[in-house]
């Protein structure tokens, strides 16, 4: 491991909506080149870079379920969302020449290579970023979800999780001008305030399993790059209090 990382095997979780730009739906690929650039950074400094993204920019599952869809069928249209921006982001990161694998965990071989957790195990020890499509394959799981699950497969020392926002707050603090910014805030406490970081289920898999989740904001130059030299930016989700939980069992 090259002594500047305090990460080597980071597991990065992209919101759909990460992708739209300024834009109010689909794909802007100013801000996919601005992606592929924040995660060649980290590559290039020796971390292993595995990629889970959301779909929220095509197609919302749930807010189409809460419309009357039947929830399974809005999920999979959900899923194959993030195959699309899956593709996308391997597009712009090939560009930027780093080689990129992408999975599917919905079969669609002519797209993407199934999901195989020793391959894109090799893959990451080759220094191919591997983006993971499609979720967990299944309805009801959010790609919170599925990225705590892979990292947890894979055997990723962190979640970054690239957001809109600079960090964890105390509430919105678009409205809310007491908002306070956590920089350092524990699995528990997350649930136990109904705190706004992945849903609950991601945050009850990454307590059981010790592993820390750091929020920053996409849009920060070097952001990525800054986690996985372990400088304090975002908000660490972690331990009792917060800070990095020991690695057990993996
Ligand atoms: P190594 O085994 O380390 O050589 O990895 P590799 O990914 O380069 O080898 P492989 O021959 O498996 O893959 C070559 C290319 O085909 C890569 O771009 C893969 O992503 C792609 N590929 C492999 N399997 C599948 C598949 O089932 N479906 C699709 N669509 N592409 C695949």
């Amino acid at each position: 491991m090259k002594p500047s990382l305090k990460y080597k095997r980071i597991l990065l979780k992209l919101s759909g909506e990460a992708l739209m730009g300024a834009k109010d739906f689909g794909i802007d690929s100013a801000t996919v080149d601005f992606i592929a650039k924040e995660i060649k950074k980290v590559v290039n400094m020796g971390a292993e870079v595995a990629v889970v993204i959301g779909g929220g920019n095509i197609f919302r599952g749930v807010e189409a379920s809460v419309k009357g869809m039947e929830r399974a069928s809005a999920d999979y249209m959900g899923m194959l969302a993030t195959v699309i921006n899956a593709l996308a982001l391997q597009n712009s990161l090939e560009k930027n020449n780093v080689p990129t694998r992408v999975q599917s965990a919905i079969d669609m071989r002519e797209i993407a290579e199934p999901y195989i957790r020793r391959k894109a195990m090799r893959h990451l020890e080759k220094d191919r970023v591997v983006i993971f499509a499609a979720g967990t394959g299944n309805p009801y799981f959010t790609t919170d979800t599925a990225a705590a699950l892979r990292a947890m497969e894979i055997g990723a020392e962190v979640i970054i999780k690239a957001t809109k926002v600079d960090g964890v707050y105390s509430a919105d603090p678009v409205k809310d001008p007491n908002a306070k910014k956590y920089d350092t805030i524990s699995y528990m406490d997350v649930l136990r305030k109904g705190l706004n970081v992945m849903d609950s289920t991601a945050i009850s898999l990454c307590m059981d399993n010790n592993l820390p989740i750091v929020v920053v904001n996409l849009r920060g130059k070097d952001n990525i790059k800054n986690v996985a030299r372990g400088k304090k930016i975002g908000t660490i989700v972690g331990g009792h209090n917060g800070e990095r939980a020991k690695k057990k069992g993996r």
